[in-house]
């Protein structure tokens, strides 16, 4: 052992000293001195005999011409595929900045209290950080409201939008979908790029995906659910799973550190010989669904999408506040009852007790030559949304309404009786629908 470990250094010694004396030999340093200057003296002659040659000086000036067309035409086109690829990649966001113009506010959205408090309290949170840093607070990644269509998901979203202090941008999920394999991930860099940039501006961003399914279902594989192969045809034409792949890496990463920040870090601890000052925005990544089995469990997991909120039915209290929200838009006359349709709407939606309200009951009240909206109207609306329209029982004989009659109550009365309060009979009417 003794004898190897002394013997080791003077060998690579030897070694070393072998390929310095290699490097220094005259041939070795002609040679390096050839590979290093030998353009030059080629530039150089070919300069030289040009000035002296008027024909070689001709020949040079065709070619040089004909290099200058082929790099002119090559970068026309790399910048035509550039553009082509930049415009594809383009996506429609919508971007809400603190203090715009918006639309809709946290007053319009009825009937949902808890959820309001909820949603509220994380943008107070996010338009002022510092109390909340102060005590060790840590900022959720994402907020998912999922729940059956019509109940809200999308219209609590354009509310936040604008709230002060914070930025909120919003995109559909197919927003993401390509014609091109990569596509879709370029889009969702710019996506995520343009809500740090946005972060950094306002302080925080909301990053809205409205129907996130789109772009977040499940890829399958061995957790089950569909299979999606990225790289095949569909890969091709863009039906891939980049976009979610791309969305996981940057819910992961929001702790990251961008570009700007690693510039800032090494300028503050190299130049400045002090700590970089402590990142003070935050991205809040949104998304709604009403389907959220489908969605890809890695995205649902604690640290992405960590909070996820039901959007349920309004109850009772709830559909009183949307009916007189809905009703303040609309002249309606003494005859409406709030109370009555309140009992007529169990298991409605918001965005059915809307459209009742603000277009057929309005619709039925003006082609019937009035200016106000009757009870009526609204009970007709409500019962064309559920049963369709009304069928003319003109043509019927007396004995057969009442035959009818019979046999409706009939109906109605098991319903009544087996009611376990999910259904209550409300009218029972012999006037065919749909
Ligand atoms: N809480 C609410 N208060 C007042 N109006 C509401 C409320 N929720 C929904 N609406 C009305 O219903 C309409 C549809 O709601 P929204 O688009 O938010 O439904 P959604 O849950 O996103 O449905 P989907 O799952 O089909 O996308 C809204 O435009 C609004 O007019
Ligand atoms: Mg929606």
């Amino acid at each position: 052992m003794a004898v190897q470990t002394s013997a080791t250094p003077s060998k690579s010694k030897e070694k070393k000293q072998d390929l310095v004396s290699k490097r220094n030999h005259p041939l070795a340093r002609i040679w390096r001195f050839v590979r290093a200057t030998w353009l030059w003296f080629t530039i150089a002659g070919v300069v030289y005999y040009a000035s002296v040659d008027d024909d070689f000086l001709n020949l040079l000036l065709l070619a040089l011409e004909q290099v200058g067309r082929l790099v002119l035409l090559l970068s026309f086109a790399i910048l035509q595929f550039v553009a082509i690829f930049w415009f594809m990649a383009r996506s429609k966001t919508e971007v809400i900045k603190p203090g715009e113009p918006r639309s809709l506010t946290f007053d319009d959205y009825k009937g949902q209290p808890q959820l309001l408090k909820l949603v509220r309290q994380w943008i107070s949170l996010l338009s002022d950080r510092s109390k909340f840093q102060q005590m060790g607070g840590q900022f959720i990644n994402g907020l998912l409201l999922y729940g059956p269509p019509g109940t809200g998901k999308t219209m609590l979203a354009k509310c936040m939008a604008g709230e002060a202090g914070v930025a909120f941008m919003s995109i559909e999920g197919s927003g993401f979908r390509a014609m091109f394999f990569g596509v879709d991930v370029l889009k969702m860099i710019a996506f995520v790029s343009k809500a740090r940039k946005l972060a950094r501006e306002y302080g925080a961003c909301i990053a809205f995906i409205d129907e996130i399914d789109a772009v977040g279902g499940s890829r399958g594989g061995v957790m089950g659910g569909r299979q999606n192969f990225g790289g095949g045809a569909m890969g091709m034409m863009g039906g891939g799973t980049g976009a979610l792949t791309r969305l996981l890496y940057e819910m992961d990463g929001v702790e990251q550190k961008t570009r700007f920040e690693k510039l800032q870090a090494w300028y503050y601890t190299r130049i400045l010989h002090q700590p970089p000052p402590k990142r003070n925005w935050h991205v809040l990544f949104m998304g709604s669904t009403n389907r959220p089995d489908s969605l890809d469990a890695a995205l649902i997991r604690p640290g992405r999408f960590d909070r996820m909120i039901a959007v349920e039915h309004p109850d009772r209290t709830g559909r009183r506040a949307i009916i007189d929200y809905y009703l303040s838009k609309i002249q309606h006359d003494e005859t409406v009852d709030v109370e009555a349709i309140v009992s007529d709407t169990p298991g409605y939606t918001p965005a059915q007790i809307m459209a009742a309200i603000t277009k057929d009951a309005v619709r039925l009240a003006i082609f019937d030559d009035r200016m106000k909206v009757s009870q009526r109207d609204i009970d007709m609306a409500f019962q064309e949304q559920a049963s369709g329209l009304e069928n003319p029982i003109e043509e019927l004989e007396d004995i057969q309404r009442e035959q009818i009659a019979y046999h409706e109550a009939g109906h109605a009365l098991v319903q009544a009786v087996l009611d376990d309060g999910h259904m209550p009979v409300h009218k029972v009417t012999i006037i065919p629908r749909g």
